[in-house]
């Protein structure tokens, strides 16, 4: 570690980003955190609320990598393709989950994409070979396709440049392909291309990784933070609508993680809305000592990146002594720990091999149900957010040549798109018992002594139709443990919905041939009532609404 990196983090810890224990479940809205008994409470009152709810943080992303879009989205020939090849039964899974916003088309594949390969006559299109994850691109679903595709599931585009091997001239030329009407030479591209009206796409990223080494055409903080402050300028000249995220640090283990995004931001703060986060969470011996208790606390180290990510904006904003408080999207999160590396990685030179096909068991489920609570719980700063992926790669959804699986972590992904409207409640949580979890042994970036809330609980309410829905995460392994929910305002009516996610094998998972193996059961809710404690299973996530 160099100097300045280790002065900066000393500085970046003293100014509160590393919180002690306690402070850091308080920032959660957890008032006690020492050992108690009796039922955890979760006080409820709409006047204290979090965030009005931006829904792209309930986002996702497809890639060009392994079988994302070819045979998953995109399979001309497939019986179940429509006319233009987009698989019929995908589009009416991903329309059904409502997925506000879907990132697109890479990932480490972006940063050697030429998007004028995807372009016009299908005909005409090259086959090139990928570099990113070594397979035959055959450009036959290119960014008109990707945006037919986005209205066809009622999605928004969110469009990444490459910044790699790509040329800032050629970034702003794709803004001017999509979002200018007519007149110029790439607007009138996109017409000739049969194209009449601007995609008008708005949130677009400014590269990929670009600090990991992986990464092709990777570069320094300071030469990046130069390119994406003057492509920013210069996509502003041709449409000023659009939102512009910077490349943060690519994970919290990384050399350079908190000072990539310091200088990145000194260099771009003023031309850019966001900045990136990405992380990827598995049980394993380095990570969580292979146990399920720690691997469910996860989440909280989700919430710790953002929280020092925020710093650093809070930290460069005051330095330049900006008005502009810039916004989080994490970008890139899930489970992917199994299908790594190697064979999993390597396309061997083939069209649509099978990469990064991880198979989901009920504990990485449970998990990203605790992930959707941090980003709700964390929505005043992360405004977008992306679940990575969406298909068939480190997926919820998995097709083959008939049908579509839904895997175990569809389900807590699809609670939070069809329940959480509105605002997220600042719940207040009293009498959380906690249990402990220990550093030793794992890799730094997740070696915490801690104490961690069996429940973990977060509350939106819609105010145009007084819904409130609750997401309950138990980690508790073994007991059932109770949650008394006390309504001072609204007073609750009826229970709408009541369901949870368990099972008695936290590495149970679903297959073709038995697809519900791992999925939801309708649970009773306690009577109504100012007080309603609700009785949740051992490792459980569960989900109620309720009318008010
Ligand atoms: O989502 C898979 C890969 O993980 C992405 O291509 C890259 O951005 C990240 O490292």
């Amino acid at each position: 570690m160099n100097r300045d990196r280790r002065r900066f983090l000393s500085q970046i810890f003293k100014t509160g980003t590393g919180l002690a224990a306690g402070r850091f479940l308080a920032s959660l809205g957890y008032a006690q955190t020492s050992a108690t008994t009796g039922p955890a409470r979760a006080i409820l009152n709409q006047a204290r609320y979090r965030s009005d709810l931006d829904r792209r943080i309930l986002g996702s992303f497809l890639e060009h990598l392994g079988r994302a879009i070819y045979t998953g989205v995109y399979e001309p020939g497939s019986k179940l393709a429509d006319e233009n090849g987009f698989r019929k039964d995908v589009i009416a899974e991903v329309s059904g989950l409502g997925v506000p916003i879907v990132r697109y088309p890479g990932g480490n594949f972006v940063s050697g994409y030429n998007w004028l390969d995807g372009v016009g006559p299908k005909a005409q299109r090259p086959t090139v070979l990928e570099r990113a994850w070594d397979s035959l691109e055959p450009n036959q679903f290119g960014t008109n396709e990707f945006i037919e595709w986005c209205k066809l599931v009622n999605t928004e585009p969110l469009i990444g440049f490459n910044f790699g091997t790509g040329s800032t001239e050629m970034a702003v030329a794709l803004v001017e392909y999509c979002n200018v009407e007519k007149g110029t030479k790439w607007s009138d591209l996109r017409r000739a291309h049969g194209y009449a009206q601007p995609h008008g796409v708005k949130y677009w990223c400014l590269g990929n990784e670009m600090d990991g080494p992986w990464q092709m055409g990777h570069m320094t903080s300071r030469a990046y933070g130069q390119k994406a402050r003057d492509c920013a300028r210069q996509i502003r000249i041709v449409d000023p609508a659009t939102k512009l995220i910077a490349c943060g640090s690519s994970n919290t283990f990384i050399d350079t993680y908190l000072v990539w995004d310091r200088e990145v931001l000194e260099e771009c703060y003023d031309q850019v809305d966001g900045i990136s986060l990405h992380s990827y969470y598995g049980n394993t011996s380095i990570l969580t000592g292979n146990d399920s208790a720690r691997y469910l606390a996860m989440n909280l180290d989700m919430e710790r990146q953002i929280h020092e990510v925020s710093a650093v904006c809070d930290y460069v904003q005051g330095l330049l002594k900006s008005p502009k408080r810039l916004w989080l999207s994490f970008d890139e999160w899930n489970v992917w720990y199994r299908a790594r590396g190697g064979l999993f990685q390597d396309g061997q030179k083939t069209f649509a091999p099978h990469l990064l096909e991880e198979v989901y068991n009920l504990e990485d489920a449970l998990l990203v149900g605790g992930f959707l609570n941090t980003l709700l719980r964390q929505s005043d700063r992360v405004r977008v957010a992306c679940l990575a992926q969406l298909l068939n790669v480190i997926a919820p959804l998995v097709t083959n040549a008939d049908k579509v699986l839904r895997q175990s972590i569809y389900y807590p992904f699809a609670w939070a798109l069809k329940y959480a409207h509105g605002r997220v409640l600042d719940l207040q949580i009293e009498s959380a018992e906690t249990y402990p979890i220990k550093a030793a042994g794992l890799r730094a970036d997740f070696a915490r002594n801690d104490d961690i809330p069996f429940l973990d609980v977060v509350a939106t309410m819609d105010p145009q139709n007084g819904q409130v829905s609750l997401f309950m995460l138990n980690r508790d392994l073994t007991a059932e443990r109770e949650l008394m929910v006390d309504w001072r305002d609204p007073a609750p009516v009826k229970v709408l919905a009541c369901e949870t996610l368990t099972g008695p094998d936290l590495k149970a998972f679903n297959t073709f041939d038995d697809p519900l193996h791992v999925a939801p059961a309708k649970m009773d809710a306690p009577a109504i009532g100012a007080k309603m404690t609700f009785k949740l299973p051992p490792r459980s996530y569960t989900v109620v609404q309720i009318a008010t």
